[in-house]
């Protein structure tokens, strides 16, 4: 495989990496943190790819200087990571944690001090357990906890944080969380997944009105809409479109962008759209203007009818849309098993643009492959394929900019490998191989790809070199 030619992007592009708390920092007990969703699930026998946990993870709490040390050598201009909220208040709400508020003021410290400007995700997936206990999301007062917590890291950090983002992919907190099961707290529910997405929605209104109340600088939120395509143009297969549609993208985005609830609930999931949850008054909450918006890509998805499972008692009360996922690309599949489509990214970002008139500025805040990397004997980690998929999508995001689509950057998925979910630690996305056993950090190939690029970019736009 050749070096692909490094795409270009415009003047002013920046250049990121990003992470997220509990796939890399471990120390999950130290210093006054309180449980989360998370360890909760991964402590759960059978729900992670080898009973896998964030225990340890990369031990990035403990190793955050050499972390930001291959941020800097890597040249980026920005880090987006995660604060894990139960570091910050263990029991969600209540008691400020002083030594978890110390860890992210010595991580963005360390960033400015490299020149690199922090990009914090408020929400990646770890609620505090002891809101779980209370309904997690299923209820209210999480998202009214969620505005405690914003205004207090906002009120720490609001000086230096370049850019905040309220919730990461609420998609997969709700719908994979509260209704598939595949992720934490691993509840099969459809009317407690509705009513998560609607508070999930309001927990990010509530946040960005504290946020903006500190003075924030910049502010928005992460989702992960998917680029969706019928197996064919049978109605049934459209219906299922549609019905995968309404739950991927216009749940979140229409509230957002389009101050509505999604067309078409009725038919997703009969009866449960009108849901108590709804209260006079949110939609003007979860659609206040934001500075951005964060898109998270990385495969499209194509869609066919199955049969409802409705058999199923555990189902049964909606969240069992029938719909399967064939994969007709013909192309090159990641360890995920994901099919390589760059174009699909451009399509998606084309889309969401013209759909939108009040869609604000994107960042691409996640972005990247996982694929089989091991260190070879010359110490190095030869990841072609990542190279090529980095190559194809940023080459995607500079054709939606030449066709209008206002992308201002890119955080590359990720800088670490590092805890994949319920994959545990067998899928690696890192432009830096980590070693488990010994916690070593060896840059990949991608890593020296990247940091080309950048440097390439910054000579061809007459940006001053760092
Ligand atoms: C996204 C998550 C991120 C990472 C990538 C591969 O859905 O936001 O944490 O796991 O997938």
């Amino acid at each position: 495989m050749s070096t692909p030619a490094f795409p270009d992007l415009p003047a002013g592009f920046r250049f990121g990496a990003a992470t997220a708390a509990y796939q890399i920092e471990g120390a999950h007990d130290e210093d006054g943190r309180g449980p989360s969703i998370w360890d909760a699930y991964s402590h759960t026998p059978g729900r992670t790819r080898g009973g896998a946990t964030g225990d340890t993870a990369c031990d990035h709490y403990h190793r955050y200087p050499e972390d930001v040390a291959l941020l800097r050598g890597l040249g980026v201009d920005g880090y987006r990571f995660s604060i894990a909220w139960p570091r910050l208040l263990p029991q969600g709400t209540g008691p400020v944690n002083p030594k978890g508020l110390d860890f992210y003021d010595r991580l963005i410290d360390e960033l400015l001090a490299a020149g690199i400007a922090p990009a914090a995700t408020l929400y990646h997936w770890d609620l505090p357990q002891a809101l779980e206990d209370r309904g997690g999301w299923r209820v209210r007062e999480t998202a009214e906890a969620f505005a405690e917590y914003a205004a207090v890291a906002a009120e720490r950090y609001g000086d230096r944080v370049e850019r905040w983002i309220t919730l990461n992919e609420p998609f997969c907190s709700a719908f994979v969380g509260y209704a598939e099961g595949r992720h934490a707290p691993g509840a099969r529910e459809g009317r407690g997944a509705l009513a998560a997405a609607h508070h999930l929605l309001v927990g990010h209104g509530l946040a960005v009105r504290e946020l903006r109340a500190a003075g924030a600088r910049e502010v928005g939120t992460t989702l992960n809409p998917d680029r969706l395509h019928a197996a064919s143009d049978r109605p049934e297969d459209l219906a299922a479109l549609r019905r995968a549609e309404v739950l991927h993208n216009d749940v979140w985005t229409e509230p957002l962008f389009a101050g509505r609830y999604p067309e078409h609930e009725a038919e997703t999931w009969a009866g449960l759209a009108d849901g108590p949850w709804r209260r006079p008054g949110d939609l003007e909450l979860i659609g206040a203007p934001l500075d951005f918006v964060g898109i998270n890509f990385y495969r499209p998805i194509t869609v066919e009818a199955a049969p409802r499972r409705e058999d199923d008692p555990e189902r049964r009360t909606a969240m069992d849309i029938g719909v399967a996922e064939p994969n007709p690309y013909g192309t090159r599949l990641t360890t995920m098993g994901w099919p390589v489509v760059p174009s699909a990214f451009t399509e998606l970002l084309r889309d969401l643009d013209a759909r939108y008139p009040r869609l604000p500025p994107v960042w691409i805040t996640e972005n990247g492959s996982a694929e089989a990397d091991s260190v070879t004997p010359d110490g190095r980690v030869h990841d072609a394929e990542r190279i090529d998929y980095l190559a194809g999508h940023l080459a995607a995001v500079a054709d939606a900019i030449v066709a209008g689509v206002d992308v201002r950057g890119y955080y590359v998925w990720s800088l670490l490998d590092n805890f994949e979910w319920a994959r545990g630690y067998e899928q690696r996305f890192g432009l830096v191989h980590v070693d488990y056993e010994t916690l070593t950090r060896t840059p990949k190939d991608s890593y020296h790809w990247y940091r080309g690029l950048i440097t390439a970019h910054r000579a061809r736009t007459e940006e001053p070199a760092r």
